[in-house]
């Protein structure tokens, strides 16, 4: 039987996750027993539409397309509009929540409060917000637990670039005792193009036109959103609690054009590094800008991409690269965790 699916928010991901599923439907059956439908959005900006029977998806995306808003999405006799995100996560017939609102990473708000809402009515949560992961794991990870339902958040790290499920299922049985990496790419891509001659501010404008960069952009280039990421990395992969204020954070903004050309000279590279390493039955983790040799695994991660390697007491370091951000990465990552719900084996 379809999943049901319910979106709160409606904005590039919860579309790039609509597109997916429109588009693999036929090959997701066929390969892996899995179909979706989504019965719910409820978007506080574009309105809200609730089918108990399913909702067409290629009308959803074409009228939000079209008008920026889902009022021209056609009526059948069951539909339903303008229910608001809590009644949407209560009252629907879905089974799954797709967690994709756009959330305060500061507070963690309106996700928090939207997953325990979902736990709550028997509901899994899929998500690729950080701030709930980074501020509440703990709480959220034990209700989900309570209620017997599912919670992934596999985008919540680069974006569908493995770094929280290949850890903790692949690496299985290794002790993580460090994890570091370039977990954000407007700094990695600036950090490229500065090498490359260009100024820091067009590097930046650049990041922002190619839509890499946070709203606010200091959240990126001052380090707290990879200081979120590590976060994450050390309460849910390495399994030890980490508060954000336990980070020293310095970002990039204090690079110049002459330290990235000296970096150059030694057969080097700047990138900012998200660490987080055991030490005595404690983590210590910083972000920081370091100066690596080319021989190291990181430093050849250039433009937007994004790495981490683990520390493997068995395995020995493991480097991943690949996306950070991106509609259909990050439509991926959310895909990737719905299937394994339905795999039962999150
Ligand atoms: N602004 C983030 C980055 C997007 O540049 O990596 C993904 O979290």
């Amino acid at each position: 039987m379809a999943h049901k699916l319910a979106l709160i928010g409606f904005g590039v991901v919860g579309q790039g996750l609509a597109e997916i599923l429109l588009q693999k439907s036929g090959e997701l059956a066929r390969q892996y027993g899995f179909a979706a439908e989504i019965v719910a959005i409820s978007d506080i900006a574009k309105g809200s539409l609730y089918d108990p029977n399913g909702l067409d998806l290629a009308t959803l995306l074409a009228v939000v397309r079209e008008t920026g808003k889902l009022d021209s999405y056609p009526d059948t006799p069951t539909l339903r509009r303008g229910w608001d995100s809590f009644q949407t996560i209560r009252e629907t017939n879905a089974d799954t929540v797709v967690e994709v609102s756009f959330t305060d990473v500061q507070t963690g708000q309106p996700a928090i409060d939207h997953c325990k809402a979902a736990f709550a009515s028997g509901k899994n949560v899929v998500m690729s917000n950080k701030g709930p992961v980074a501020l509440a794991y703990r709480e959220l990870a034990e209700l989900a637990r309570k209620h017997n339902v599912q919670w992934g958040f596999e985008g919540s790290v680069m974006s569908g670039t493995p770094t929280i499920r290949l850890p903790l299922t692949c690496l299985a049985g290794n002790e993580i005792r460090e994890v570091k990496g370039i977990l954000n790419g407007t700094c990695n891509f600036i950090l490229t193009k500065m090498e490359e001659g260009m100024s820091y501010a067009d590097a930046l404008r650049e990041a922002q036109r190619l839509g890499y960069a946070e709203a606010d952009p200091t959240a990126d280039v001052e380090g707290y959103d990879a200081l979120y990421k590590i976060v994450i990395m050390a309460n849910v992969v390495m399994g030890v609690p980490l508060s954000r204020d336990e980070v020293s954070r310095q970002g990039i903004t204090q690079l110049t054009p002459a330290d990235i050309a000296q970096a150059k000279a030694e057969n080097k590279r700047w990138k900012l590094i998200a660490r987080a390493k055991k030490e005595g039955g404690k983590v210590v983790a910083s972000i920081a800008p370091e100066k690596l040799p080319l021989s190291d695994a990181l430093a050849g991660v250039m433009g937007a991409n994004n790495a981490i390697t683990f520390d493997c007491d068995l395995a020995g370091p493991i480097t991943v690269v690949g996306a950070g951000a991106g509609k259909t990465e990050t439509g991926f990552a959310l895909l990737i965790d719905l299937i394994n719900i339905a795999r039962g084996q999150i």
